[in-house]
């Protein structure tokens, strides 16, 4: 029902015109007729303020959390069929001499490292982790530091910044705009590192040199997708959709990937034009919609004392980070310096933002 009909309908109610006039005939019914009258006007007023609320998410204030950002795995139905037989047979990934069976590649506490020589030794919270909580860092955030479009790259952060960062998610100033799975794990296990094993891992993956990890290719359609292994994957045979306005960020290689191969990247397929409007955006500010990043993240936007890097990361990554800091999610000490970049951005600017940011060299 449209808004000037709610209101004569309202109308009518408190003083007994057209169909509604049989109600006030009756003197009981007057009461009635009130309480209905203002039964409406509850309801123009929640239309009213829902309206309000669809222009301020309009002008980017308080949208929803994109989905494809802030990947949710489907509930798997439980199986009832027999217990498969254990897959013991080594697995292999180019350029690696190590095999790894698939219980030792998903291992929290000692997931593969398949190019030791790729890193230098890392510290046993980074391997390992501590039983029964806190998992290996580098089972998430891979060996070298390189990390996956659910979690974040942390190769090259300044340690000042990790250690920070540690502290922020344990006091519950670091939290999510929509809460993952992955994310709740950093947030109640990870915090449990001790004092020394984070300064231990802030010191180990601030001294990794990130790569080049992520491809942007800008594309009017994309594969189909689905969620597996809080990743989006091409559906098998799905054909291709229209992209929209949204970044579908994949593995290059799924079975490397699914393997935890730190060698093997991803794809982000980005709006076809993102790019462009993303440097205008990153360097000018776009006429006041934002400010120019280089201002605080350095001039080639790799970081800045312990202002961390935002060049070549994960587009996911950057569009959950900007989300996050809009919605008050990430209040850390640091944040503050964010809160005029993003108060007035739209999914739309964060998408191209973070297409021009990905596309970088790291
Ligand atoms: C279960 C997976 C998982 C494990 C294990 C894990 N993390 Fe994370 N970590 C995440 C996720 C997911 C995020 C991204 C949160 C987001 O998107 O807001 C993250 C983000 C971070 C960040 C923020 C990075 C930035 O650029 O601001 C730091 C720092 C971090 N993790 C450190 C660690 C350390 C240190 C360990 C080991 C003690 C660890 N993590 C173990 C999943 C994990
Ligand atoms: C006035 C200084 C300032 C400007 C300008 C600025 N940033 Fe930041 N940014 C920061 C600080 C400080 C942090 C660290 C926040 C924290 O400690 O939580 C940060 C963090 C971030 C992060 C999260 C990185 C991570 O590792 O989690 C992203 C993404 C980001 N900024 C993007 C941008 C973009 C895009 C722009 C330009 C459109 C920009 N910033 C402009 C100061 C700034």
């Amino acid at each position: 029902m449209k808004m000037p009909k709610l209101w004569r309908v309202a109308r009518a109610v408190a003083t007994g015109h057209g169909r509604f006039r049989r109600w006030t005939h009756w003197p009981r019914r007057s009461a009635l007729a009130t309480c209905a009258a203002l039964a409406v006007l509850c309801a123009f007023v929640a239309v009213a303020a829902a309206r309000n609320q669809s222009e301020k998410t309009k002008a980017g204030q308080a949208h929803e959390a994109p989905s494809w950002a802030f990947v949710v795995e489907p509930r798997r139905p439980a199986s009832h069929g027999p217990a498969k037989p254990a897959d013991d047979a080594p697995r292999h990934v180019p350029g690696s001499r190590a095999a790894f069976t698939l219980r030792q590649i998903n291992d929290g506490f000692n997931p593969p490292d398949w190019h030791p020589g790729g890193h230098p030794p890392m510290p046993e919270v980074v391997a390992h982790g501590r039983k029964p909580r806190v998992m290996a860092c580098g089972y998430c955030h891979l060996p070298n530091g390189q990390g996956r479009p659910e979690n974040a790259s942390l190769a090259g952060l300044p340690a000042a910044y990790i250690v920070q960062q540690m502290a922020d998610f344990k006091d519950g100033l670091r939290k999510s705009s929509k809460i993952t799975g992955p994310i709740s794990a950093m947030v109640t296990h990870e915090t449990l590192a001790n004092k020394q094993e984070i300064q231990a891992a802030a010191k180990y993956f601030s001294r990794l040199k990130p790569k080049p990890w992520i491809r942007v290719v800008e594309t009017r359609t994309v594969p189909r997708m689905h969620v597996a292994g809080w990743m989006l994957v091409p559906v098998a045979g799905g054909g291709r959709v229209p992209i929209g306005r949204r970044i579908i960020e994949t593995p290059v290689n799924l079975e490397r990937t699914e393997m935890r191969d730190d060698a093997s990247g991803f794809i982000a397929y980005a709006p076809v034009g993102s790019i462009r409007k993303g440097k205008a955006l990153v360097t000018t500010g776009g006429g006041g919609t934002t400010l120019p990043c280089d201002a605080c993240h350095g001039p080639d936007l790799r970081g800045n004392g312990n202002v961390p890097t935002i060049a070549g990361r994960s587009p996911s990554y950057i569009v959950r980070q900007l989300c996050d800091f809009q919605s008050g999610a990430r209040a850390g000490a640091g944040s503050e310096l964010m809160e005029p970049v993003t108060a007035k951005l739209t999914v739309d600017d964060m998408v191209s933002i973070a297409a021009y940011l990905a596309s970088l060299h790291p």
